[in-house]
């Protein structure tokens, strides 16, 4: 999920400072992605080739001082002919943030193997288990030393096998999602790097022009002996068709027309990998992006790119080829990509992290959902008298689109609490009641204060949070790691989705025993496997919401109306637009339109309402009637192609989402919320990213 920077020097001579000034400045240009430790592994100065790691729990600037400290040993002056260093910024998934845990991880004592890696690895459990029995001890909590320690297992059996071979053997064996890159001191001066599921990229730079636009993609030949197989839940099996592989280089462009040349080693060049472009601009413009399953590998100076499968939409015995890109970008433009705003980039990255949150989770063969932190609490969730959910902001409205469909699920009272307000009337709690604290940042000074008082009382203390080795991780007894991402804008967006997404998958968990609720369950889990298209889909609509927000901007205030399962997205909309724009937005609970929201209706104002054909559609088209009848002409959202609504809405001012089961509907409603406050900041000139008195992890009461 986070950072990775490689560099590779062929025969062009660097000091192991200016090394190691490169990886750090490359790690430097990655923070903006968000992470919580750093590390580095260079070649070691004794004459044993032994690779060094320094790693640092906290920002990139205390593992430089960390390196400036060890100027000595690390003999900044040492020239290298052929180097390579590997460099990573972590956000943890598996285990706290800690100088252990930070990459690169390491095969053994002596770190003949190391990797960086981003991503998770599902069945890490299932590798460790056989890794221990052939003796290797596991110093990290992570779930990447399984990666470092295959690799030297696969070597001991394979010992005349290639790096890059090596490579592919030992990450045929995983599942889950990763970029990942390795260095040997068995391999001196290679580096292979893979992926599938996390971004990573090439970059080349040479003395010379480069003339080739492509490198061709050679397909790795059978393996004979596939014995060792891993599977975490019986998911993922990889698909493998492999054919001879011969290694190329990119021309330097010396030659002739030739775009590719056979291998021919001898020119000194460099290589950058990365998790992303804005830490090779400032060094190189010639980028190649690898896809799922290539394996690249840089040895003698000579770069190739290996896959282990042919994918489906590549022609049997076409050519496959990689591109090298000409970047003309700016640093600054690549570091949000194509986004504006780090806030528009997570709402964008929001396919991918209901992913992550639901990777290692949900079988869609066997249709079963595990929580690994809280499944040996589940019984006795079961026993309690209730279920509080407690949290602020966003988190607060997580809870209160959840709560439904926990009733539903769980058959328990569940009750949902601003922490604040919670603490204020000293709530009575008792031993046998399960309390959630949801949090973000996991550092939310309110949410943690009411943490603390109700584990005083003896409750059963849960956290739903995205940081790993937060406060509220570490004092809850158990709990679910959303595993979002970091999220750098001040609004939050995919953490919202993600922790609906993991208190349904709670839900789920506990109603895995009872046979009466199984056909839902099951409608609800095949949901989930289409979510990321789903909200693809939503996405889609940024033009139409764009739009639609230019009619709006200039306004002074939005109402936004709903019920049921969207009454949370109507909270949560007005939050994002009251935090982003500067303008009063309230949600109301459309039930309750008659009870003194509906006095502020005429033709003027501006409404947005959520109608979704779920069990209060026709409640809600009584509601839409109430205010068309008193002037007011309403944006409409409502699921694709309903007729009726659409029949009613004005001059394009809907917004269609895909229906899906009435539970998760509401992670698609809110979708176009998050668009359109995003628009309407921008229009107003707001910084989107840090709103006016605002902090991102409200750390005091
Ligand atoms: C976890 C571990 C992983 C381990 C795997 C076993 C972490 C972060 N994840 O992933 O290393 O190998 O199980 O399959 O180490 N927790 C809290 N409060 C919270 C959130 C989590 O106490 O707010 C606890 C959980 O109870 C659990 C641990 O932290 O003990 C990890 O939770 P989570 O990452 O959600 O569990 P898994 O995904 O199973
Ligand atoms: N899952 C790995 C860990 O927790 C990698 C996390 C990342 O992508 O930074 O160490
Ligand atoms: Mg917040």
């Amino acid at each position: 999920m986070c950072g990775i920077f490689a560099y590779l020097n062929y025969l062009t001579p660097k000091t192991q400072q200016e090394i190691l000034d490169f990886l750090i400045t490359g790690l430097k240009r990655l923070e903006y992605r968000g992470y919580d430790s750093a590390g580095v592994g260079v070649d070691g100065c004794d004459t044993n080739a032994h690779i060094e790691l320094i790693r640092q729990q906290g920002p990139v600037d205390l593992l430089k001082e960390k390196i400036e400290g060890m100027k000595e040993s690390l003999q900044f002056d040492q020239v290298r002919d052929v180097h390579v260093g590997i460099a990573h910024t972590r956000w943890a998934t598996h285990g706290v943030p800690s100088e252990v845990n930070s990459h690169p991880q390491t095969s053994d004592d002596t770190n003949k193997f190391i990797v960086v890696h981003n991503g998770i690895i599902t069945n890490h459990d299932a590798i460790k288990t056989f890794l221990k029995t052939k003796g290797y001890k596991f110093i990290s909590e992570t779930d990447t030393e399984v990666i470092a320690k295959l690799i030297h297992h696969v070597h001991e059996q394979n010992p005349n096998v290639n790096f890059r071979e090596l490579v592919e053997k030992a990450i045929r064996q995983l599942e889950g999602a990763f970029a990942c890159c390795f260095k040997s001191s068995v391999f001196p001066g290679e580096c292979v790097a893979a992926r599938r599921g996390s971004p990573l990229l090439v970059a080349i730079k040479s003395q010379f022009e480069l003339n080739a636009d492509y490198v061709p993609v050679q397909y790795s030949a059978e393996d004979p002996n596939q014995n060792m197989k891993f599977h975490s839940h019986g998911t993922e099996s990889p698909v493998v068709q492999r054919k001879k592989s011969t290694a190329f280089r990119v021309d330097s462009g010396k030659g002739s027309t030739s775009q590719i040349s056979p291998c021919n080693p001898g020119d000194p060049v460099e290589y950058f990998f990365s998790s992303d472009a804005s830490a090779v601009v400032e060094r190189t413009n010639r980028v190649i992006y690898l896809e799922d399953d290539d394996v690249a590998a840089v040895k003698k100076g000579v770069l190739s790119i290996h896959r282990i499968s042919r994918s489906l939409d590549d022609e049997p015995n076409e050519t496959v080829l990689r591109e090298i890109l000409k970047l003309t970008t700016e640093i600054q433009e690549i570091m949000k990509g194509s986004y504006s705003s780090f806030m528009q980039k997570e709402i964008f990255e929001q396919p991918e992290s209901v992913v992550n949150t639901m990777r290692g989770r949900i079988c869609q063969q066997t249709k079963v959902v595990t929580l690994g932190g809280i499944k040996d609490f589940i019984p006795e969730i079961s026993r309690c008298r209730r279920l509080m959910l407690l949290g602020c902001g966003t988190s607060y409205h997580s809870a209160l689109a959840s709560r439904q469909l926990l009733e539903e699920l769980t058959e328990l009272p569940v009750m949902v609490e601003l922490a604040s307000d919670f603490l204020d009337r000293y709530t009575p709690i008792f031993r046998d009641d399960v309390c959630f604290f949801i949090s973000q940042s996991g550092e939310t000074a309110d949410t943690l204060n009411a943490l603390r008082y109700c584990k005083k009382r003896g409750a059963l203390i849960v956290g739903v949070t995205n940081t790993v080795g937060s406060s509220i991780s570490r004092e809850t007894h158990c709990g679910i790691h959303i595993n979002a991402g970091p999220e750098i804008g001040v609004a939050s967006t995919k953490a919202y989705t993600s922790q609906i997404l993991s208190l349904a998958m709670f839900g789920l968990v506990m109603a895995r025993d009872r046979i009466s609720a199984q056909k839902r369950c099951t409608e609800i889990i095949n949901e989930l496997g289409r979510l990321p298209e789903l909200i693809q889909k939503v996405l889609q609509q940024d033009q139409k919401i764009l739009e639609i927000a230019k009619k709006l901007y200039e306004k002074r205030s939005l109402l936004i109306m709903g019920r049921g399962y969207n009454f949370a997205t109507c909270l949560e909309g007005a939050l994002k637009v009251k935090e982003l724009t500067y303008m009063h937005s309230e949600g109301i609970q459309s039930g309750e339109l008659k009870h003194g929201p509906l006095a502020l209706v005429d033709s003027t104002v501006p409404i947005v309402m959520i109608i979704t054909r779920d069990q209060v559609y026709e409640k809600c088209l009584n509601a839409l009637a109430q205010v068309i009848a008193r002037g007011g002409n309403p944006v409409l959202i409502c699921q694709e192609g309903d007729k009726e609504i659409l029949a009613r809405a004005k001059d394009d001012m809907f917004i269609e989402v895909p229906a899906s089961v009435d539970a998760l509907q509401s992670i698609l409603t809110v979708i176009p919320f998050q668009l359109l406050s995003y628009h309407l900041a921008v229009l107003r000139g707001c910084n989107v990213d840090c709103p006016r008195n605002l902090a991102k992890s409200v750390t005091v009461e």
